[in-house]
């Protein structure tokens, strides 16, 4: 076994973010193995490309000769698992895929990494397999109901969120079982640079800017609980570090927010940021559209544990983080002309039809 660690799905949003905070703060190499879905973009890893600490592998996780090999090749101390189809809206139209690669994937992925682990010798207890998961596979709240927490039992309620709860469990039986060395984090909505434009907070800004309608689903008063994305990278190697194995982490930001109130506050900052677009002030825009079917009405996460044992705390605040990120989709207008061409416009055209 080796320094390096083996990332799935970082040619994706967060995985992307991963691996450039890696290279800038850590020491050891990474490989990253990505199927290079319409989710994965080689482009967003640019600054590293070329980096000696730095390989990039294309293919599938549900592969299980392929994974094999990566694993004896290069004999990587840790497994940071971000690989998935994420987009509930796409899990709604065709949940097979999120059953493949977020079910299967998974599973193919924790089989290999536990014969590969198991011939460690002295070693297995270095090893870690990190599962990157979600809060939605805690269902709904109420207005009042607590966060969620640790225990909180999963009750997902989209093709996706079940697809991660089943992923959850098994990576959870292979350490009851065979005690695999794993961590899970199950973490908030996350925005910040390289998001997929299919996600509310990029395609709200791209819309915006294009004088085209900004769909809110339902009322509008669906809350989700928003995290910078480098907060959550600082998270996830918080875990991978300090993290108990068999443990699982809620990461998020204290920060709930009603999707109208996202939808809003992207419109005043491009009211500032971008005062020339074809239609201002851009909240003209906001049209409310037919509800997504089993819609989440509120999720908030309680990251008491990872704060108290692992020091982890996010550092932007929404107001610093969303700036951020719209001045990143102002100033990387060629990121975005690549990722809005061909498949993106069916999506598009599909999902908002009426
Ligand atoms: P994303 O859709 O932007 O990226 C997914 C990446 O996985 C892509 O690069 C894609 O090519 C790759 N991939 C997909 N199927 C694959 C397969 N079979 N084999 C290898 N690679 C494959 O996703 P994201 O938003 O970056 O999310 C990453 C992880 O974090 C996911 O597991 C997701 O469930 C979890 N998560 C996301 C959020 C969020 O707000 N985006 C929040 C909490 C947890
Ligand atoms: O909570 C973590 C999850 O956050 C991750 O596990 C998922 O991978 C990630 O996609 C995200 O899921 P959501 O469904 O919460 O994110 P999305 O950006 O699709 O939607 C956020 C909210 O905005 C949700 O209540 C639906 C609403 N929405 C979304 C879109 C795309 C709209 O009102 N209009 C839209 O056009």
């Amino acid at each position: 076994m080796n320094d390096t660690i083996l990332v799935t799905g970082g040619a994706g949003f967060i995985g992307s973010n991963f691996l450039l905070q890696w290279i800038d703060h850590e020491r050891s190499s990474i490989l990253n193995l990505d199927k290079l879905t319409y989710a994965g973009n080689l482009h967003n890893l640019e600054p590293i490309a070329h980096s000696p600490r730095y390989r990039f592998i294309q293919g599938d996780i549900a592969d299980r000769t392929l994974v094999q090999s990566v694993l004896r090749d290069h004999q990587p101390r840790a497994i940071v698992h971000f690989a998935a189809e994420s987009h509930v809206d796409r899990s709604i139209h065709g949940p097979e895929e999120f059953i493949r690669t977020n079910v299967g994937g998974t599973f193919a992925l924790l089989e290999e990494a536990r014969s590969y682990w198991s011939e460690l010798g002295q070693r297995q207890s270095d090893f870690r397999f990190l599962h990157v998961s979600t809060d939605e596979v805690y269902g709904s709240l109420g207005p009042s109901d607590p966060a969620f927490h640790e225990h909180t039992p999963y009750a997902p309620n989209s093709p996706y969120s079940a697809s991660k709860a089943a992923a959850d469990h098994l990576v959870r039986a292979y350490h009851h079982t065979y005690a695999l060395p794993t961590l899970t984090t199950n973490c908030s909505n996350n925005y910040g640079p390289f998001q997929f434009p299919e996600k509310l907070i990029p395609l709200m800004i791209l819309n915006a800017r294009a004088g085209k309608p900004l769909p809110v689903y339902g009322d509008g008063q669906n809350v989700r609980d928003w995290l910078y994305v480098g907060d959550h990278c600082d998270a996830i190697r918080a875990v991978l570090a300090n993290g108990i194995p068999g443990e699982t982490y809620n990461v998020g930001g204290w920060n709930e927010k009603k999707n109208l109130e996202i939808v809003e506050s992207v419109c005043s900052l491009l009211d500032e940021f971008s005062p020339n677009d074809p239609v201002v002030p851009h909240r003209q825009l906001i049209s409310f559209v037919k509800d997504r079917p089993g819609h989440d009405r509120r999720y908030a996460i309680d990251a008491r544990k990872i704060e108290r044992e692992l020091h982890w705390r996010p550092r932007e605040t929404f107001e610093t983080g969303i700036r951020k990120t719209i001045r990143w989709y102002l100033d990387h207008e060629d990121w975005v002309r690549e990722v809005t061409s061909g498949d993106y416009r069916k999506w598009i055209a599909t999902q908002y039809s009426n």
